[in-house]
């Protein structure tokens, strides 16, 4: 008789525990440090960033690793201002046209074409058209200016492309250009 109490007991027991498990939502947590982490979760949104921004931007004036500072700003002023006085920092035996062939076919011959002539599949359907290299006038500084913050319809290229990846990109659309010209 004793032990069909028991039997009796442990079986409430273990009934009692399991009985109210909703796989639907989070049962108890034993060790919760364990699940939730005491430091800041990736894109988490949290009271000590201002604005509950997802994360700190940079302090202002913060430079990436590998790229010096860009002193001129996204507007008309600074564009024409790089375009009158802004000058590569590579000579001509660093400007490896390879491949700046290679990153200008991936990020700008859909738009521009692969000859810079602006025909492509979106200017024959009237959906984009940018015109002819050879159309614009431009300068490394401008063609630079524009890599960096874009221009009008064209969105930048910073992200994408590193500076000294954005200079040799530039000196081939410089080539492209010449190239139309002849
Ligand atoms: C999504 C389409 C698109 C892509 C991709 C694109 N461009 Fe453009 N680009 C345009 C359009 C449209 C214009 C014309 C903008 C305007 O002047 O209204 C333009 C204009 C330009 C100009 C002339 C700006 C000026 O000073 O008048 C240059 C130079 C240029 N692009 C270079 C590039 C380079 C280099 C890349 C690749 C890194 C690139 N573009 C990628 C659409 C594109």
């Amino acid at each position: 008789m004793k032990n069909l109490y028991k039997i009796l007991l442990v079986t409430i027991l273990i009934g009692a525990f399991t009985s109210c498990q909703k796989d639907s939502r989070p049962n108890y947590q034993y060790m919760p440090n364990m699940y939730e982490p005491v430091s800041y979760e990736t894109y988490g949104e949290y009271e000590v960033f201002p604005g509950k921004q997802e994360a700190m931007l940079p302090a202002e004036g913060t430079i990436a690793r590998g790229e010096s500072a860009f002193d001129y700003t996204d507007s008309e002023a600074d564009y024409q201002a790089a375009k009158a006085s802004l000058k590569s920092p590579l000579d001509s035996t660093q400007v490896d046209y390879d491949k700046a062939k290679g990153l200008y076919s991936i990020y700008c011959a859909i738009c521009h074409g692969n000859k810079g002539d602006g025909n492509t599949s979106f200017s024959e359907r009237d959906l984009i058209i940018p015109g002819g290299y050879d159309t614009k006038d431009i300068t490394i500084g401008s063609i630079y200016h524009t890599i960096y913050y874009g221009r009008n319809t064209m969105g930048s290229y910073a992200n994408q492309l590193s500076e000294e990846e954005r200079w040799q990109v530039a000196a081939y659309v410089e080539k492209l250009k010449a190239d139309l010209q002849k």
